[in-house]
């Protein structure tokens, strides 16, 4: 009887303990998802355009940690977990454009709190199936009521057209039990191609979309400086003003 209320609270502990582990993680997504609506909002508001399509972060399972833990040999411990399995916490960031990618890895990588541990460029440098996506590993403090915790935060940048191959990749892969027949893996590679493809015609389409229109605010725009704050007006609407005030 005692022995089983010993076991029953070693349980309760680790039940807490981990608890704890995930916890840290979770506040290690939400302080990275405010960091990126914070940037999001901040270059819209400059740019007058919007870097990031959408956003997903999610936290692993139990499950897949577990999964991990027997597929990679892991030492069944929290510390052994945390250094291992660097991906507990993942956000994925959908953008329009492939510039737009490296401008948001950017702006993460110059957050004073955040440190870079690697970056995969699998975009210059495809992987052999034709997968493409930069992934950046990165280090933030948590700050607890008695510590601050480093934890791990895996995230994802690709282009809408890489997003859709990758899902559709990953459903293949799986149905197939990881081996997918040649056929499909050429067919896979070729579909990789075509979205890369996509992505670079519609990046030069939206550069030169973008310099007719900042040629076009040239010509129409004049600025009306008041105080230190900057307004940029109509030209027509500028000099009517203008006029009235004589
Ligand atoms: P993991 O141990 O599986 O996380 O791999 P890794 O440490 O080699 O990391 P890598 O940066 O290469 O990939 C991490 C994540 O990127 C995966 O968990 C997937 O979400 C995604 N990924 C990588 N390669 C592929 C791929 O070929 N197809 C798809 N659909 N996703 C991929
Ligand atoms: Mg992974």
């Amino acid at each position: 009887m005692e022995i089983e209320t010993k076991k029953l609270q070693q349980l309760k502990q680790l039940r807490n303990e981990m608890t704890r582990f995930m916890m840290t993680y979770k506040f290690g997504l939400d302080e990275m998802n405010t960091k990126l609506q914070i940037l999001k909002e901040e270059f819209q508001h400059i740019h007058d355009y919007n870097p990031i399509e959408h956003m997903k972060s999610r936290l692993k399972s139990p499950e897949s940690i577990l999964n991990k833990i027997y597929q990679k040999n892991i030492e069944l411990s929290l510390d052994s977990i945390k250094e291992n399995i660097r991906d507990i916490a993942g956000i994925r960031i959908v953008c329009s454009f492939i510039s737009d990618i490296y401008k948001v890895s950017e702006m993460i990588e110059q957050q004073e709190d955040v440190t870079v541990i690697n970056i995969k460029d699998y975009i210059n440098k495809p992987k052999p199936n034709g997968y493409q996506s930069l992934h950046l590993l990165l280090s933030i403090p948590v700050f607890l009521s008695d510590r601050v915790e480093q934890v791990f935060v895996e995230i994802q940048i690709r282009t809408v057209a890489m997003d859709f191959w990758a899902s559709l990749e990953h459903k293949i892969y799986y149905k197939y039990n990881k081996e997918v027949p040649d056929d499909l893996t050429k067919e896979l590679k070729y579909a990789a191609n075509v979205a890369s493809e996509l992505d670079y015609r519609m990046e030069k389409l939206h550069s030169e979309i973008k310099s007719i229109k900042d040629d076009n605010d040239e010509e129409n725009l004049s600025v009306l400086q008041l105080n230190n704050e900057k307004f940029h007006l109509p030209s027509m609407f500028l000099e009517s003003l203008l006029k009235d005030q004589k």
